[in-house]
């Protein structure tokens, strides 16, 4: 069994997804390093091939979000007669004004995003919904009027999990609540700032899609042609690409090994706006990283 394919169980929602998620993201809304070309979402034609490649493979979860313009619709209108195929995680609180987006986390947009994306998706309920936090997730966690919406929401029959995308001490106060299903934070090689939420969350049941595994691409061969330039974690990648000879995709295995190892993650939503990406992660994942290089690495990073 390839390691992207395997099954890691969620105990809260009594389901298994797939190592190798997708992050759909990218399809939707332009995104990640670089200038305006590089960040450039793909047309209709290429997001289909994109999504399609995704369920080819075999990967059996796609995060979403209203607020990612053309992703839910892109979705419902390439992948509506293969919706069995895989579990679907959205997202409220960040809205879609393109080419913007804004917040809004009061009960009543919050209801109203809920049955916009089920609209949009053309379905009847939505397996996950995750709470997108913005600028002050303090207030909005004390607030409480989104998981009320979210709430009343799933006792309606229009969603059947909740969870929230958060890191750090918020995460943690959130883990603890018991209120979520599935936590979504950011965590790769240069930022492990949430490997107790990880550890906390595999002690209660609760999956964890990791978002940013690649870094948004500092972890990968995107990086390449922006070596001139001043971007955060430099210095480390700089020392991670030496330790891999300087091979950007060499990067992208260590970097996807690192978070295989963890058995706390559940998924790692790795969004692309290109079909060989799929097949290109996938073996990437599959390659043999020996211990003593991982470890090295983490020398590196943790330095
Ligand atoms: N607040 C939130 O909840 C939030 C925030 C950010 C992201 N997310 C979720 O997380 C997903 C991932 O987002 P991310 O941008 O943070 O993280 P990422 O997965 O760390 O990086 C994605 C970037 O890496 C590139 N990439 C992927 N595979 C590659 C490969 N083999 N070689 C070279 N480049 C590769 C992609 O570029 P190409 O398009 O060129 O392949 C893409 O721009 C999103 O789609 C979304 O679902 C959630």
């Amino acid at each position: 069994m390839k390691r992207a394919l395997e099954k890691r169980e969620i105990p809260r929602i009594g389901a298994a997804v797939t190592f190798l998620g997708f992050g759909a993201l990218e399809i939707g809304r332009d995104w990640g390093l670089g200038d305006g070309r590089e960040r450039q979402k793909p047309d209709d034609r290429q997001a289909e091939k994109v999504l399609h490649a995704v369920l080819d493979a075999g990967i059996n979860l796609i995060d979403t979000a209203s607020a990612y313009h053309r992703s839910e619709e892109r979705i419902v209108k390439f992948l509506s007669s293969r919706r069995h195929e895989f579990i679907l995680a959205t997202k409220c609180g960040e809205h879609s004004k393109e080419p913007d987006t804004y917040y809004d986390f009061s009960y009543r947009a919050v209801k109203e995003s809920i049955d916009r994306s089920l609209k949009q998706l053309q379905t009847d309920v939505i397996d996950i919904m995750q709470i997108h936090f913005g600028p002050d997730p303090e207030r909005v966690i004390d607030e409480g009027e989104t998981l009320a919406a979210m709430k009343d929401a799933q006792r309606e029959g229009k969603i059947r999990y909740l969870g929230a995308s958060i890191d750090g001490e918020l995460a943690t106060r959130l883990i603890e609540s018991g209120e979520f299903d599935v936590m979504q934070m950011g965590y790769n090689l240069l930022d492990q700032t949430n490997e107790k939420n990880i550890a906390l969350c595999r002690e209660k049941g609760i999956g964890v899609f990791i978002r940013s595994g690649l870094a948004a691409g500092l972890l990968s061969a995107r990086v390449l042609p922006h070596l001139n330039e001043q971007f955060k974690h430099k210095k480390k990648v700089l020392a991670l690409l030496e330790l891999v000879g300087g091979n950007g995709d060499q990067l992208t295995a260590l970097a996807l090994q690192f978070l295989y190892r963890n058995p706390g993650i559940s998924s790692i939503l790795v969004g692309s706006k290109r079909p060989e990406r799929i097949g290109q992660n996938i073996a990437l994942l599959q390659q043999e990283i020996s211990d003593h290089l991982l470890e090295k690495a983490l020398e590196i990073v943790n330095d």
